[in-house]
Order: structure tokens, then sequence, then C-alpha cells
């Protein structure tokens, strides 16, 4: 077929499965080291799978592999679609797919291995970090590439939060890896002592402002509209709700370093700019329910808009909760503990991970030529099974974080500590266990996913859409 006239389905359909793929894996680790956490003998001793191993694993299998995925899945097809054009380059799209396997399964080896750059969502080393830089390179020549020749004047906001996250992302990536090798797989960062900590939680707030919510906000742009088959409730509230945003999350960086060496000043700053960052925030998220208006009887059958707005039902809960966090008073208490976890997976599982798997279920069958998955009984179990498992997991975390702040604080009238550090793990053990259940659900939850999508896709040939050609 003439691929000019067609849509280039192919990367997208390559990375829509490697996104269920990846989310099981990355899960899949999750679990483990959740078990590692009830039961520490499962390491059986053997280094590779020490939970200090295999938690980086965790946190870049599913933020880079099953997330990166999602991101690249969607942000492909959705600016060929609102652009009506082909991707700028079929050879540099596919070196981004191949490219980012080859980052992908570089973790899997070198962490498990304890080789490490030691920067939290930064691990990999030098060499693994250029390949990103390349990779990242040809995305954004692609994508930017595709809205230059795009034949619509106007740039729909989904390609706007997509492109804020590229570009951003570019920035973090090469800024907070700065580093003077030493061998292949042992390098320095290039910062010192406060200075590096203030980088690296710059990039470190920024990865979770524009990898986990700016490009998924890009997502939920196009999926809510179209799966609800309404437009946007407010486009002139998408283009508030963009540059608020991207303004405002590149200064809230300091409050992962409350009462650190940091200046006090720059703490503050970051709490402030935290708290402003609920209004764009919960201004994005009420865009995306409201588009619901009118047509809230479509989520008593629709359970793939079921995953969609819950997703941003608990986009709303985890950046409410965030800026509370980041009060100094509150983070006394929240900081070291469960809390921080709980709100990491509201964030993760609950906004992340359902607003991806929504919307996968939205493109996986339109990528194969049908109208719809295998399955539609079968993604509304999974919406449930998705549920209950988030939902065990934070509130296992919620209880588990506050009982530990509460525990490490307590002292007796003589002015010693009431409670051991011993005391306050032990009493950890149920909600351990609860989560760890949450996170079985929650995977079980994607096993049927990949089941479902294995039976749409057997049988059905790839499709490529033709562009149309009128506009
Ligand atoms: C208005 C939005 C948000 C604000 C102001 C915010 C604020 C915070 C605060 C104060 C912490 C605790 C820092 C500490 O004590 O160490 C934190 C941790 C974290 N948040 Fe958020 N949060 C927001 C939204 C989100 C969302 C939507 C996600 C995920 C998609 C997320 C992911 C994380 C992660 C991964 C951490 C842990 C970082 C680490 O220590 O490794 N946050 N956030
Ligand atoms: C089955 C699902 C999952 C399970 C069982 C799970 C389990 C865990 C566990 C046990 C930890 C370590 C907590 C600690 O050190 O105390 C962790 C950390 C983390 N997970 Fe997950 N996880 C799951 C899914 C996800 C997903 C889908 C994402 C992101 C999209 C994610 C992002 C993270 C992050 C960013 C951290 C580090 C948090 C921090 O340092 O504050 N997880 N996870």
């Amino acid at each position: 077929m003439d691929t000019s006239t067609t849509y280039n389905y192919k990367v997208v359909r390559q990375f829509a499965i490697m996104t269920v793929v990846w989310g099981i894996v990355g899960m899949l680790v999750g679990v483990v080291i959740a078990a590692q956490l009830v039961w520490p003998q499962l390491n059986f001793d053997i280094p590779w799978l020490t939970y200090s191993r295999l938690r980086p694993l965790h946190t870049n299998a599913v933020i880079f592999a099953f997330g990166g995925s999602a991101l690249f899945a969607t942000s492909y097809y959705v600016v060929q679609r609102t652009c009506q054009a082909r991707l700028f380059s079929n050879g540099l799209a596919a070196f981004t797919f191949w490219g980012w396997q080859v980052v992908i399964v570089a973790a899997a080896i070198t962490l498990p291995l304890g080789i490490t750059a030691s920067k939290e969502y930064a691990e990999l080393e030098w060499p693994i970090d250029l390949l990103i830089t390349l990779v990242w390179v040809a995305y954004a020549v692609v994508f930017f590439g595709t809205i230059v020749k795009r034949r619509v004047k106007h740039i729909y906001v989904a390609n706007w939060f997509y492109g804020a996250f590229i570009l951003t992302i570019a920035v973090l990536h090469v800024v907070n890896s700065a580093a003077l090798p030493v061998t292949a797989t042992k390098s320095y960062s290039v910062y010192p002592g406060a200075i590096d900590a203030m980088v690296q939680w710059w990039y470190g707030h920024n990865a979770v402002g524009f990898f986990l919510t700016a490009g998924f906000l890009g997502m939920m742009y196009y999926f809510v509209p179209k799966q609800a088959n309404r437009p946007v409730y407010s486009y002139r509230l998408s283009v508030v709700h963009f540059w608020a945003l991207i303004s405002t999350y590149m200064w809230a960086g300091p409050h992962h370093l409350h009462y650190t060496a940091l200046p006090d000043w720059a703490q503050s700053l970051g709490m402030v700019f935290s708290l402003i960052l609920l209004a764009p925030s919960w201004g994005g998220m009420i865009n995306g329910i409201m588009t619901l208006s009118g047509a809230w009887h479509k989520l008593r059958t629709d359970p793939i808009l079921k995953f969609l707005i819950v997703s941003l039902s608990f986009y709303g809960m985890s950046t409410f909760e965030g800026p509370m966090m980041s009060i100094k008073t509150v983070n006394a208490l929240s900081h070291y503990t469960d809390w921080t976890i709980g709100h990491v997976h509201s964030g993760a599982l609950g906004w992340v991970a359902m607003v991806s798997i929504g919307s996968l279920y939205f493109l996986i069958p339109r990528l194969f030529g049908r109208e719809q998955m295998h399955s539609i009984k079968l993604i509304d179990v999974h919406f449930w099974v998705a549920t209950i498992g988030v939902v065990l997991y934070i509130v296992a975390m919620w209880i588990a974080g506050i009982m530990q702040g509460l525990m490490w604080r307590a002292v007796n009238a003589d002015g010693t500590l009431t409670y051991s550090f011993v005391e306050s793990l032990e009493a950890m053990y149920p909600y351990y266990f609860v989560r760890l259940l949450g996170g079985v659900v929650f995977l079980s939850g994607m096993l049927i996913m990949a089941y479902n999508v294995i039976r749409t896709i057997q049988g059905n040939k790839p499709v490529e859409a033709a562009i149309p050609q009128t506009a």
C-alpha cells in the first residue's frame, strides 16, 4: 500500500503490545518486592534478587517501560490522527521503538547486577543514558516533524501536552544525568552535595510532572472525548490548564527535600508552588470528568469509560494529597513513611496505569481492524479487579504510613522514645500483607487484559487506516 496515504500504525501497534508486556513484567517485580517486605528471606541470599536491586528494577520497568511504551504508542497515534498526517519518518519511528526496547533490556540486566548511578529514577549508567538521549532526540524529531507537516491548521491540545512532555524530559535527562565516567559501568555526578540533591529532585519531581502527568494528560484529552463521543468540556480551560500546569510544576521539586541541607527559602518556595499546583491539576481533572456531562449514563455500560473516569478521580485525589504532603508540618510526619508510597501508587496505579489501560482498550481493536475488544465483559471484570487492587494497596499504605509517623515521634514523659524502630516495623506486617494482596489483585487484572488482547488480535490482520484526503 502507498504509505503516504495511510497512517503509520505499525509502530503504534508495537508500542501498544509492549505496554501490556512491560506492564505485567514491571508489576510482577512490584509484587515480588512487596512480598520481600513481608518475607525478607525471599531474596534467597542471591545478590541479584536483593530488595535494593529489584526496587529500582520495578520503578524503571513500570515508569519507563510500561508508562513510556504507553506514551509512545498513544502520542504517535494521537499526533497522526489529529494532524491528519503520517508520522514524519518511518525509519526514525522504528528506531525509537527498537532503541527503547534495548534501553529497557539493558536496564533489566544492569540493575540486578548492581550497576547504578544511584540517582532515583535516573539509575541507569552513562552508556545507557547516551542511548536514551539518541532515542529521545529521534522521538522529538518524529513528533514535532509530524506537527510541522500537519494538514489541519489547529494543533489539538493533546499534542501540546505530549510536546511539553517530550521537550521537558529531554532537558531533565541531559541536565540530571551529567556525569564523569570513570569506567564503562561507573560514573560520578558532576554536581556536588546539596546542589546534586537539588538537581536530582528538580529532575525527580518534574519526571512525575511531565513523564507521569503531562503525557498522560495528553492521553486523557484525546481518549476521554473519543470514548465518550463528546467534545472536551471546555477547550478554553484546557489551554489555561496547560500553561498553568507547565509553569508551576518546575518550581515544586524542593518539597522532596524538606528539613535537609537545602536552604530554607528554597524549601518554602517548593511548598508554596506545590500548593498552587492544586489549582491547575484540579482544573484538568474537572475538565476531563465534566466532558461526560450529558452522557453520565454511559458510565453504567462502558467499562472503558469507567477506567478513564476513575483514573481521573485518582488523579484528583493524588494531586490533592501531594500539596497537603508538601506542607512542611505535614511532611514532618509523612516523609520516610509508607504514606509517600501510598501517594505514589494512587498516582501510579490509580491514574497512570488506569488511564493507559482505558486508552489501550480503545486503541488495540482499531489497530487490528476490529470494532471492539474480544470481550467487553472481561474489560469490566478487569476494571473492578484493578479498582479493588489499588484501593487495597493505598489504604494499607495510608494506615501504615500514619502509624509509622506517629510511632517514630512518640516520646515518654522523660523524653525517651516510646517505640524502637523494630517495634514500628513489626506493626507494619498486616499492612504489608494487604499491600501485597492489592498488588497480586492488580496484576491478575493485567493478565486478564493480556488474554483479551491476544483474543482480539488472533485471526485479525494489522490494518493501515487511510488519511482523509479532503482536509
Ligand atoms: C499537585 C500534584 C502533586 C504534588 C504537589 C505532589 C507532592 C508530593 C510530595 C510532597 C511528596 C513527598 C515528598 C517526600 O516527603 O519525600 C511526593 C512524593 C511523590 N509523588 Fe507526588 N505530588 C503530586 C502528584 C503526584 C502524582 C500525580 C504522582 C504520580 C503519578 C506523584 C508521584 C510521586 C512520587 C513517585 C513520589 C515519591 C518520590 C520519591 O521520594 O521517590 N505525585 N509528592
Ligand atoms: C502490581 C502493582 C504494583 C506493586 C505491587 C508495587 C509495589 C511496590 C513496592 C513494594 C514498592 C517499594 C515500596 C517501599 O520501598 O517501601 C514500590 C515502589 C514504587 N513503585 Fe510500585 N508497585 C506496583 C505498580 C506500580 C506502577 C504501575 C508504578 C508506576 C507507574 C509504580 C511506581 C512506583 C514508584 C515510583 C516507586 C518508588 C516510590 C518511592 O520511592 O517513594 N508502581 N512499588
